[in-house]
């Protein structure tokens, strides 16, 4: 089949569309590469050893997305979005503006074109915290942060749009925490500025980009002290879409699967997992909680494992040994090595 992928050239998206293309689709991107960069779809052509088409636009603009249609559209993976929970809450419109208004855009587009099987870039941040653990899909959905409010209200449009014709197909794939990078080193997490989330700081104070590691809080009701979360493979994550994208030929409707492992990780259990898997010591201090945290979240991905039939398969050691190799041979991201 042919598949837009929205966002494509991002993180997640350029492991999906490496395994996408390996299990024998055609890709068509549409991203701005406003927190990407084109070197990452070069590296996935040359991972896959085939061509794919990018369409640089914005997935906003009417006209780019006529465009990417006209080429013959089976599915949609709708990555394209902004995820940085701090900006959100400081430029809230911002968020609003391009994460509903892409998704209604695309909507329009896919209506208009007749192609109705979606699956949507969602997350675990649309769970009201705390929540019972392990996450399963009927627990109450909240948000405190425009971010997670986005992808609430996204659901919700998606919803919505099912209701008004049941010919579409959508899978909302819920996120927790996704890691790592391709085990080819050539593609992976390339954040903008300070990384705010946990392994690619890691990675970074390793390669000697930041001194030391900040642990928020150990002061958690936790073994050790430190929050807890469910990290997973991006690759496993990228599997996910593939076997979402094959479930949706068969079956209409909206389905909420959660994308995890079902196991917690401790931040001091990352940081030890880190340094047995690279042999590198990660140098850290003890800081005080930070705002907006929560003591754990892990998920229950029993929806995904039966009805898509996927299970993440790799260890928390092949995170951890497959961002490092990413981070050390492209110690500045996919920018040039003078550009830190
Ligand atoms: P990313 O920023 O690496 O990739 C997003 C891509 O979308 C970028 O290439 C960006 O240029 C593009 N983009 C954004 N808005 C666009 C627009 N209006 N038009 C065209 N292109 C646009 O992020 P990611 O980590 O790959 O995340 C992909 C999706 O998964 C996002 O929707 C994100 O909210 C969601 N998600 C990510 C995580 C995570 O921890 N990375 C967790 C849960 C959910
Ligand atoms: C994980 C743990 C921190 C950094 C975020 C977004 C969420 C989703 C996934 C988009 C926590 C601790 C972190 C550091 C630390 N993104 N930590 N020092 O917050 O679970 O989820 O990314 O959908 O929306 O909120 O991930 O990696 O930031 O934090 O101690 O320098 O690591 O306190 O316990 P989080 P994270």
């Amino acid at each position: 089949m042919r598949i837009l992928v929205t966002g494509g050239a991002g993180y997640i998206g350029t492991h999906t569309c490496v395994e996408l293309m390996a299990e024998g689709h055609q890709v068509v991107v549409v991203d701005h590469l406003g927190n990407s960069h084109p070197a990452a779809l070069d590296r996935v052509r040359e991972i896959s050893g085939k061509d794919l088409v990018l369409i640089l636009g914005d997935v906003r603009d009417r006209e780019v997305l006529k465009h990417a249609f006209s080429l013959g559209i089976d599915a949609v993976i709708h990555f394209a979005g902004l995820k940085a929970v701090g900006e959100s809450v400081a430029q809230p419109l911002m968020y609003y503006q391009n994460n509903l208004d892409s998704t209604l855009a695309l909507c329009e587009a896919m209506e208009a074109s007749g192609v109705r099987r979606m699956v949507f870039s969602s997350s675990a941040t649309v769970y009201r915290t705390p929540a019972q653990m392990p996450v399963d899909e009927d627990a109450p959905l909240w948000s405190t942060c425009p971010y997670g409010w986005t992808k609430f209200m996204n659901e919700q449009i998606l919803r919505d749009v099912y209701v008004s014709n049941p010919a579409w197909s959508i899978h909302l794939l819920r996120y927790f925490n996704p890691v790592g990078a391709h085990p080819s080193g050539r593609i992976g997490e390339d954040p903008n500025g300070i990384p705010n989330n946990l392994l690619p700081y890691i990675t970074q104070v390793a390669v000697g980009r930041l001194p030391y590691l900040n642990v928020y809080g150990n002061d958690y009701p936790t073994p050790d002290g430190t929050g807890i979360r469910d990290y997973i493979h991006v690759v496993d994550l990228a599997k996910g879409h593939c076997r979402s994208v094959d479930q949706l030929l068969s079956s209409t409707g909206v389905e909420a699967f959660n994308l995890g492992t079902g196991r917690g990780c401790s931040v001091l259990q990352m940081v030890a997992a880190f340094e047995s898997a690279t042999g590198i010591k990660v140098p850290y201090h003890i800081r005080p909680r930070r705002p907006g945290d929560v003591a754990e979240c892990y998920a229950d991905p029993s929806r995904a494992e039966s009805i898509l039939d996927w299970r993440a398969e790799k260890s928390l050691e092949d995170m951890c040994r497959d961002a490092w190799r990413w981070q050390s041979a492209n110690p500045a991201g996919y920018a040039l090595p003078a550009a830190f």
